[in-house]
């Protein structure tokens, strides 16, 4: 029984060196070449290995990311079970970046960046963090984090999932019928959604002119949701005031692109958050041990649903 990590050797390295201490009868391989692949049951992967099938043995995939859409599920064999990463690193650096972004979009810092470059010493009105209003799309892990490091801001907060959800402090809304209510009372929209087939283009022209005038937008879930040419448009027109984007399609974003020098958008090259090998190769122990009790692992993909 063997546990094949087969990303970068840095990470490797610290995985290897918690799974000796926390595991020990649980062989560790970085090297898919040599290894038996009828020993491999467990593989961590960002992307699925062309040759999968030779681990015919596989009980657990484990994405090394929080998302899964990379793997395209259907060539994943129906008896492996995917799952995606839920770790502490990834979740807090996505409340640090969401709240730099949140904050720099309040306090418009695109428009003061603007300003210094014409040497233009001008103060803009400010509305206050009680007028500003959060919408988040997206009420999993990390959405519900965020909201919470979000809190003590006092920006009155608002969320959107595909079930019912209930979060204090935060007026949460469900479906394609609580859709229109979010976006009707968000003044910076912050997408964080996993890339699915009805999330797939799903920041568009349809969408942001149903937010109000001079709202903005957070994009921190997957590139191809949003459809970039609608988003410039929007900033164009001054329907949308500013953008704060971590993720295009495709990555890395290609010279030439408008986003690289657009005054409103401010770009960051999906860094949002990172898995933390430390605390990664922790919580996949975890669900290795929950695995050989009988219990589903933490952060198991439904299939059915895509994430
Ligand atoms: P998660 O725990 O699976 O939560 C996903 C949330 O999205 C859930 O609340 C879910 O609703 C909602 N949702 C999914 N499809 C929906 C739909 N069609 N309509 C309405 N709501 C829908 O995922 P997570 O761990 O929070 O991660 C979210 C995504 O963030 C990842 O999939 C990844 O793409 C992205 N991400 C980006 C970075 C980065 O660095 N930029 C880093 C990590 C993750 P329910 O609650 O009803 O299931
Ligand atoms: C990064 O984008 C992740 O999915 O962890």
């Amino acid at each position: 029984m063997t546990f094949l990590f087969h990303s970068d050797a840095t990470r490797g390295a610290i995985f290897r060196h918690v799974f000796a201490s926390a595991l020990p009868d649980l062989p560790f391989a970085m090297d898919a070449a040599s290894v038996d692949p009828d020993a491999v049951r467990y593989l961590i992967t960002w992307t699925v290995p062309a040759d999968i099938g030779r681990y015919r043995n596989l009980e657990i995939l484990f994405s090394i990311g929080a998302g899964v859409d990379q793997f395209h599920i259907d060539a994943v064999p129906e008896h492996v079970q995917v799952v995606r990463m839920v770790e502490d690193g990834i979740v807090r650096m996505m409340q640090e970046y969401v709240t730099m972004a949140v904050l720099a979009l309040h306090r418009q810092l695109p428009a003061y960046l603007a300003q210094q470059a014409t040497h233009s010493w001008k103060s803009l009105a400010q509305p206050q963090a009680h007028e500003r209003r959060i919408g988040v799309l997206g009420l999993g892990q990390l959405g519900q984090a965020v909201l919470e490091r979000l809190k003590p801001f006092s920006f009155p907060l608002s969320g959107w999932s595909r079930s019912q959800r209930q979060i204090e402090g935060v007026t949460c809304h469900h479906g394609a019928a609580g859709l229109d209510a979010l976006l009707a009372s968000t003044d910076i929209l912050i997408c964080l959604l996993p890339l699915t087939d009805e999330t797939r283009g799903f920041l568009n022209a349809d969408l942001f002119a149903r937010l109000p005038r001079g709202a903005s937008l957070i994009h921190a879930g997957r590139g191809p949701q949003l459809n970039e040419n609608d988003l410039l448009a929007a900033l164009e027109h001054g329907h949308l005031s500013g953008a704060v984007i971590d993720v295009t399609d495709p990555e890395p974003l290609p010279p030439g692109h408008p986003f690289w020098q657009h005054p409103k958008i401010i770009l960051t090259p999906h860094v949002a958050s990172v898995t933390q090998p430390e605390t990664a190769a922790r919580a996949v122990i975890d669900n290795i041990r929950r695995h050989r009790i009988g219990l589903a692992p933490i952060g198991l993909v439904d299939r059915r649903r895509g994430y």
